[in-house]
């Protein structure tokens, strides 16, 4: 057994037995893979906060959910302070070299081919990662870069068991663990993919991390490091040629910057949500959801609602409909093209959206609105744009500590396993986040069209990132997010229906199937087929959306709801106990760990408990 599993189990089996509970809360993780969840409860177990462990679970899930973030990417980390009582985003996405053009993608007018454009250095963005979760730990962590670094280094160096979910997405990569040399050789040594239950020692990406722990962020951002990641992404496909070469260069990695932002504040049914501004789409088109499903009672039953029910079912339905047409057309990076975030969510703008959807049919294909009228900035009216895939990885922890502090961290290298380039010697995946940027330019000077999310220098492609704090009375009761591409907007949406209009426990919230639609046009995504999906979508239910007119579903009579949508990790704060919880997705290998301490401080009575089922207040 190696050095880490060695301590992990010492943790969890020593100090289950200490007999002595906490006079303060404890402090819970909940995180997509059990050995990630054991670093952040390691840095819990040291006395870091929910900011160290944040960072120490980050760095750790590069090593063991390598395929879903990491250093060459980005994400969103939302924070609550205790102390002071605010919240705010350290916005790490990554950003388009300062080289990028509008027609990048599309260098003789038609889009690139995704495949090729996506698995090419053009769509490497500038990474975030390193100098976000640095920012975030020098601003407000009790430890050190090394410190949070040391669990991801010992497990990249020592090894650990490839799990189900990283056996499947190297099986069935579409070809991108297979097109660079360096990620072959990493996720399929000697032309054999890994396997569940195989063992991965990744001495390059250990000799990485220990850099950065010894020289801090510079060593990713500069030198011999900065001067590997530009080399890496002049890689192109042979059939793109020049035209796929990445445009980065050491002065953008070097430029890099954070983005530290105040969230989206929005209301629900008397309770508070802090969601994600753009550059996301995730917090505004979910904000502008739940205003429209305001005026439906979804959880009573004697009228028709609750949930699975057609009538709550064709809500979600029409209102996801709606906010998507909206989504594709105003929002993209507000720092470069002013999102009319006022006007989307102005309660007369979507009262008359709302009004468009029908109790007996479904309504036809939504165009997006005009929110102008109600917004007073300077926005103008873009045209629809396309992303051409999103992709169903990505990653979402949240962690509250002892001290009340949360965290809800959602981060990515965008498709699964990014670009599929390793950087050569480094160990590390690059990300292809530029391909949430529009292939195909849209800003019209004739038209006034800005080209809201558009390449352009320096900007952030738009996210659908949308990680989530929930307030009751101004304290926060409850922290989630979801990874999945566009899916992860409608993950977060089910879940907060079902909290607070279903009643739900957190991890039944969780574990319930979830309804999507990510496009106007309407074709609906929704889940069964796993026995911890309940209560099901029936297929009374299912026949009932057919007759409306949904598409998506199959044929009358039979379960058209197959499918797995996002990975959702919880933690919630017990209002009236005090008391930290979790609650993990089953979807993936969802682990919560709770360290509890004794009175103030944190040692050897600390204990961790492996939770199943937790539930929010
Ligand atoms: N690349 C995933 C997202 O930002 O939504």
């Amino acid at each position: 057994m190696n050095r880490l599993a060695h301590y992990t189990r010492w943790l969890v089996l020593c100090l289950l037995s200490s007999s002595v509970l906490a006079a303060s809360p404890d402090g819970v993780v909940a995180v997509s893979h059990p050995a990630a969840a054991a670093a952040g409860a390691r840095l819990l177990a040291q006395g870091g906060n929910a900011i160290d462990v944040a960072a120490a679970v980050q760095f750790a899930l590069n090593v063991v959910e390598p395929q879903s973030s990491g250093i060459g990417g980005g994400g969103f980390m939302l924070i609550h302070l205790a102390k002071t009582n605010e919240t705010f985003i350290v916005d790490s996405r990554e950003r388009a070299p300062a080289q990028a053009s509008a027609d990048m993608f599309a260098p003789d007018g038609l889009p690139m081919p995704f495949p090729l454009g996506s698995t090419s250095g053009l769509a490497v963005g500038v990474p975030g990662t390193v100098r976000g979760v640095d920012t975030a730990l020098r601003r407000w962590g009790n430890k050190k870069l090394a410190d949070t670094l040391a669990p991801a280094i010992e497990l990249a160096e020592r090894g650990f068991r490839v799990n189900r979910l990283l056996a499947a997405d190297i099986a069935n990569d579409g070809g991108r663990t297979q097109i660079h040399p360096e990620t072959a050789a990493i996720f399929r040594p000697g032309g054999v993919p890994l396997a569940e239950g195989d063992w991965l020692m990744q001495p390059d990406l250990a000799k990485t991390l220990k850099r950065i722990a010894a020289k801090g962020p510079d060593a990713f951002y500069r030198g011999q490091l900065a001067r590997a990641i530009v080399k890496a992404q002049q890689r192109t496909r042979s059939e793109l040629g020049e035209a796929g070469k990445g445009r980065m260069t050491l002065f953008d990695l070097a430029q890099y910057q954070v983005a530290i932002r105040e969230p989206l504040i929005g209301h629900y049914r008397g309770w508070t949500l802090a969601g994600m501004p753009p550059p996301s789409s995730g917090g505004l088109t979910m904000l502008q959801m739940l205003k429209m499903l305001e005026r439906f009672p979804l959880g009573d039953a004697a009228q028709g609602y609750g949930f699975g029910s057609p009538k709550t079912l064709h809500a979600m339905i029409e209102v996801m409909r709606l906010a998507f047409a909206d989504r594709v057309v105003w929002i993209g990076d507000d720092d470069a093209a002013t999102v009319p975030q006022q006007g989307l969510l102005h309660p007369d703008y979507l009262a008359m959206r709302a009004a468009l959807i029908q109790a007996d049919r479904r309504m036809e294909t939504p165009q997006a609105g005009d929110p102008l009228p109600w917004d007073s900035s300077t926005a103008v009216r873009p045209k629809p744009s396309r992303t051409l895939q999103e992709s169903p990885h990505t990653t979402h922890f949240s962690i509250v500590d002892r001290w009340g502090n949360v965290v809800s961290y959602t981060s990515t290298i965008e498709f699964t396993w990014g670009s599929g380039i390793t950087v050569p010697g480094y160990g590390f995946l690059l990300n292809n986040e530029l391909t949430d940027f529009n292939f195909l330019p849209s800003a019209d000077a004739a038209t006034g069209n800005p080209g809201a999310n558009d390449v352009e220098p320096h900007k952030r492609p738009r996210s659908s990132m949308a990680p989530m704090l929930l307030f009751k009375d101004g304290k926060p009761v409850a922290a989630y997010g979801s990874p999945g591409g566009a899916t992860i907007i409608n993950s977060v949406l089910n879940v907060t229906l079902n909290l607070i209009d279903h009643g739900m426990s957190m991890q039944q919230a969780i574990d319930a199937p979830r309804l999507s639609v990510t496009h106007a046009a309407g074709k609906v995504s929704c889940e069964g087929g796993q026995d911890f999906m309940q209560p099901r979508f029936g297929i009374a239910a299912q026949d009932t959306l057919r007759v409306l007119g949904h598409v998506g579903l199959g044929e009358a009579g039979t379960d058209g709801c197959q499918e797995t949508i996002g990975s959702v990790q919880a933690v919630v704060v017990d209002l009236a106990t005090g008391e930290h919880r979790g609650a993990a997705d089953p979807r993936r290998e969802g682990t919560v760990i709770r360290v509890k301490s004794r009175g103030a401080k944190i040692d050897a009575t600390t204990s961790i408990h492996l939770q199943s089922k937790q539930s929010i207040p």
